[in-house]
């Protein structure tokens, strides 16, 4: 029996009520995903590894792209049996297919007790508790709450006491939400509301308490994270605050709007110590003509500039960034104007997409649709060069001595594993640790000796 099997028939057998919780897309959906599984722990209910041993099973969804909105239907298919041998079990949808679907899942899906959008899951004890009254009263409640009252999803969080942490020596912050840019091929503005600042104080005492609970890493999301803003501080302001935190030894943001960059927060990069020189900057195209019809309100040039900015600022820097190919218009000289920025810029790492058209965006409607078989073969060119500067930038590592925040043993379970600054994943095989005991090294940085290098990661040897 595996430890989440004891841990599952430990709950059982104090007759709790337990939950499940599956996280679809995004970092912001992983941070929402925990703080409902702190508000549900409040509320008496305890996790569990499988949804068939679960009271309550939420799914926590995608609409980024059609692929990942469907993922959830045929997940909902798999739990219907699991609900008609448990009646008592509850189903909710919650997320960003959840804010852009509302009541039609349920209609798509019966089994479906409640659907909540992202700014609502703090609502959740009080949606469970109006359930189960309406139950007992012989009903069979169908709740949808997809409203946006973003400041109260804020407050809440607060309220939320967080887990003390066994995870991980690295977590999330949501400092801000939502975004305003409506950029033609993108869900966003429509399911996660307009971009609102999370309060600074907040910030600053989740870190604190986070930190005081062992964590020395701590990344910074928002959709629109560098558009944070609060009492007249913005994000570099916010960083050097948190960078005063002791024993908080690594600060990262993502993700960034090239149009929200500013001078204070491309030097930071060259004066906050505690900032990795990683930066996650999308550009979505290299050429102009589809940079504006995707409204980006940025050009190729701009973008090149501000990388140039940024390495000024901090030689080392690695840059990630994401490409949509085969949006509506996309011609063969536009996607070789993509190729270009990414010969331009040397990426060390990057995400590339197919246009997906999403309902209710501009782009979506637009007569010069792509082929699907243009778009494949754009996506397999563009990864091709993507992954091989990616190999690159992971080679040039090779023979360094990097400091690397241990994390936890491999899922081979033969080596210890960790980030380095440029936030690839470095593996130390348990042999070369030097009798060091593996565990021990959670949460310490130590400078390691890469000796190998592939394609998703590092391997080293400790140089102490
Ligand atoms: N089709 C394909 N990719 C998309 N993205 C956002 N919307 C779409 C879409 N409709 C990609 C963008 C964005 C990332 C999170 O997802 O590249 O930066
Ligand atoms: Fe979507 Fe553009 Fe907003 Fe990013 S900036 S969330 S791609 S609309």
């Amino acid at each position: 029996m595996s430890i989440n099997d004891q841990q599952t028939e430990a709950v059982k057998a104090s007759n709790e009520k337990t939950c499940f919780i599956k996280t679809y897309g995004c970092q912001m959906n992983v941070y929402d995903s925990q703080r409902m599984e702190e508000a549900l722990a409040a509320a008496g209910y305890r996790p569990v590894a499988a949804a068939e041993d679960a009271d309550m099973v939420i799914l926590n969804t995608c609409h980024i792209r059609e692929k990942a909105a469907e993922k959830v239907y045929s997940e909902l298919g798999r739990l219907k049996p699991l609900k008609q041998q448990n009646k008592d079990m509850v189903i909710g949808v919650a997320g960003c297919v959840a804010q852009a679907e509302g009541a039609e899942i349920i209609a798509r899906a019966p089994v479906v007790d409640m659907v909540f959008g992202p700014q609502t899951f703090q609502q959740l004890p009080a949606m469970l508790d109006e359930i189960d009254d309406r139950r007992a009263r012989g009903d069979k409640p169908k709740l949808v709450r997809t409203d946006f009252p973003a400041a109260e999803k804020f407050e809440a969080l607060q309220a939320i006491a967080r887990k003390p942490i066994t995870r991980s020596p690295s977590a999330f912050v949501t400092v801000q939400e939502g975004c305003d840019k409506f950029c033609t091929f993108c869900v966003v503005p429509y399911t996660r509301g307009e971009e609102v600042s999370r309060a600074r104080a907040d910030i600053i005492a989740e870190a604190r308490a986070l930190v005081a609970d062992g964590v020395s890493e701590i990344t910074l999301l928002g959709q629109n994270v560098n558009a944070w803003e609060h009492e007249g501080i913005r994000l570099d302001g916010l960083l050097t605050q948190l960078g005063e935190i002791e024993g908080l030894a690594r600060l990262r943001f993502t993700t960034s709007h090239p149009r929200d960059m500013d001078a204070a927060l491309i030097a930071a990069h060259g004066e906050n110590e505690k900032l990795m020189p990683y930066l996650h900057l999308p550009v979505q195209s290299g050429s102009d003509a589809i940079l504006k019809a995707m409204n980006r309100k940025h050009s190729a040039a701009d973008y090149i500039e501000l990388t140039r900015k940024f390495r000024a600022a901090r030689p080392d820097l690695a840059l990630s960034s994401d490409f949509i190919v085969g949006f509506p218009g996309e011609t063969d000289a536009d996607f070789a104007a993509t190729m270009a920025l990414v010969e331009e810029v040397n990426y060390a790492q990057a995400f590339s997409f197919k246009y997906s058209p999403r309902p209710g965006t501009p782009a979506a409607d637009a007569a010069d649709q792509v082929d699907e078989a243009v778009k494949a073969a754009r996506l397999a060119r563009l990864q091709g060069l993507l992954n091989a500067q990616q190999v690159a930038f992971n080679n040039a590592q090779k023979g360094r001595v990097l400091p690397v925040l241990f994390d936890k043993p491999s899922k081979s379970g033969d080596q210890m594993s960790g980030r380095s600054p440029y936030l690839q994943p470095v593996h130390v095989p348990f042999e070369v640790l030097g009798g060091r005991d593996a565990t021990a090294l959670r949460g310490r940085i130590l400078p390691v000796e890469i000796t190998g290098a592939h394609a998703n990661s590092l391997s080293g040897v400790l140089a102490i």
